[in-house]
């Protein structure tokens, strides 16, 4: 049996981000019928219905699929062990991406050739780019019309502000799609439909083969030629620290749906990227390879199973080998535990594990006792991960049961819906329960509150959307907080663990505060 350090070395962990439909979910599928995890294409999931902005929560409701059963993928591929966490296309949740990034070591941007950088993009790669991590991108439906790839190179370039270095270069596209000529192997793959069966026709040539020309015809064998001389003059050098630091992305064509440029953009993919990556904690960079177990929890997940009510906690391994046996210590509830029903989830199934190591995603069943950014560690070595920041919601809403019989499920619901991180619940100083202010990233996620309420604990709300727009936690103060000098429209609230808040509707706003009250700290990030 391989050690635990050859386990380790073999692990890569990544995230997959899009706008939706850019084919997410199809390259992931290819890549899982490489790795043997699934027999057919199709199983990932079925055929979407509904496709309006509205229903792409409704969707991850339907299949829980998205971040369930896809939002853990592990498969085995040439000796690797590889790792996939899917990310929600709309930037509404762009802090569910945030969670998950902070549990890969890279990230593997899927955009759509036709379409370029897309708004989702746009947003879910900021969120990348705080992570420091490689990012590739795979640009996808090369068989079908697509913008000329210098364009889409300048794009990404000038719109997420990252260097990019094409591994290989598109021949032609749609009906004219012959391959791509790979630039570091100097050989041309060659593009034959098919119906996304493993095969791919590889030929090795090079540019100036007559076979070449015969193969892709006069016209675009001279722009092939014109392309690879510009490429190789102007664009970036591939420097692999660059890549390492998410500063240069490498850029991959092809089309996941006929599979093709699939393989060797894994293989190269496994190639760039290297095993776990150490994570920051208060005692220092800790070490994947160290022989002590640790873990952090970056999701959790309610009512999966809506028939049992349960909630999973998933958890990234920093460093160690896990056994489903081994005691652990959950540093933040200060208590020596046993990891209840480890999981692992490969495509559909769900699977209980008794090992696991540095990279891999477990899911615990949690009884309510873990939260975000949580640490578990063993119990002869105690420490704390860096947290996870809680992103400043932008949108606010007074919320309430409107069956005032229905207040223990109500609070109920939305403690647990806050704890799992979907929104953030404030509370007026010295009020109750009966009615909350909810604060989110993006507007979307108050329909799912509403949905999830009404699915989940059965009580249906009233919700009254508020103009603030900025939050700000009380860092310092001098006296309390109900003396403080505001404007009217400014609000003193508190979150469920205490801390003080300001909800201002402007900016203007937050000046005053800080001007008229001597000592009052505010900072954006809650560091609690
Ligand atoms: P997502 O997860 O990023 O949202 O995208 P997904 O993979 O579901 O793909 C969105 C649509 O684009 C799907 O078609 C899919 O078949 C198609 N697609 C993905 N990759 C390629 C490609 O390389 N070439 C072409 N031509 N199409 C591609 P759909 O008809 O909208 O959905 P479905 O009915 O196939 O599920």
């Amino acid at each position: 049996m391989a050690s635990y350090i050859d386990q380790i070395e073999k692990r890569r962990t990544f995230a997959i981000i899009s706008h939706p439909d850019a084919g997410k979910t199809t390259l992931t599928e290819k890549l899982l019928l490489y790795g043997g995890a699934i027999a057919l294409a199709g199983s990932v999931k079925g055929k979407k219905n509904a496709r309006h902005a509205v229903s792409d929560w409704m969707e991850i409701e339907k299949q829980r699929g998205i971040s369930v059963t896809s939002s853990v993928m592990q498969f085995n591929y040439k000796g690797n062990c590889i790792n996939i966490l899917d990310t929600p296309g709309h930037q509404d949740f762009s802090e569910d991406t945030y969670r998950t990034l902070m549990a890969a070591d890279s990230a593997v941007m899927v955009i759509d050739a036709s379409k370029g950088v897309e708004a989702q993009t746009r947003k879910l790669f900021k969120v990348c780019l705080l992570r420091d991590i490689p990012i590739f991108t795979f640009i996808n439906k090369m068989d079908r019309e697509a913008r000329n790839p210098f364009d889409l190179m300048e794009e990404i370039e000038n719109e997420l502000g990252i260097g990019t270095y094409p591994i290989n270069w598109p021949i032609g596209c749609g009906k004219e799609f012959k391959g791509v000529y790979d630039r570091r192997r100097r050989e041309i793959i060659s593009f034959t439909a098919n119906n996304g069966t493993r095969e791919v026709e590889k030929q090795e040539m090079e540019l100036n083969d007559p076979r070449l020309r015969e193969l892709i015809g006069e016209e675009l064998h001279n722009t092939l030629v014109d392309d690879v001389e510009l490429l190789d003059g102007a664009s970036y050098d591939f420097d692999m620290d660059k890549v390492r630091h998410g500063k240069l992305s490498p850029v991959f064509f092809g089309s996941a749906l006929t599979n093709f440029g699939v393989e060797p953009f894994l293989e190269d993919f496994l190639n760039m990227t290297t095993p776990p990556l150490p994570r920051k904690s208060d005692c220092g960079e800790i070490d994947p390879f160290d022989e002590h177990f640790s873990a952090f929890v970056f999701k959790i997940q309610a009512n999966m199973n809506k028939a049992h009510r349960d909630r999973i906690a998933f958890m990234r391994i920093c460093s160690g080998r896990f056994d489903k046996d081994m005691e652990v210590y959950h540093m933040q509830g200060e208590k020596k535990m046993r990891l209840s029903q480890p999981q692992q989830l490969m495509a559909q199934d769900r699977e209980v594990i008794s090992e696991a190591y540095a990279g891999d995603i477990i899911g615990v069943f949690d009884p309510g006792i873990f939260s975000i950014g949580d640490t578990v560690t063993v119990p002869s070595k105690k420490f704390y991960f860096e947290g996870i920041p809680t992103f400043a919601p932008e949108h606010f809403a007074r919320v309430s049961t409107r069956d005032t019989m229905k207040r223990k499920q109500f609070v109920k619901g939305v403690t647990q819906i806050a704890q799992e991180g979907a929104i953030q619940i404030f509370q007026l100083p010295g009020a109750g329960m009966e009615e909350v202010i909810v604060g989110v990233v993006g507007t979307l996620q108050f329909e799912v509150l509403e949905y999830r309420l009404k699915n989940e604990y059965n009580v249906e709300i009233k919700m009254e959307h508020l103009s603030y727009q900025y939050i700000r936690w009380i860092d310092a103060i001098e006296g309390e907080p109900s003396k403080l000098n505001l404007t009217s429209d400014t609000r003193v609230v508190q979150d469920f663990k205490g801390n003080f808040l300001l909800l201002f509707t402007n900016e203007w706003n937050i000046g005053w505060a800080l001007e008229k009250n001597k000592g009052l700290v505010l900072s954006e990030f809650n560091r609690s």
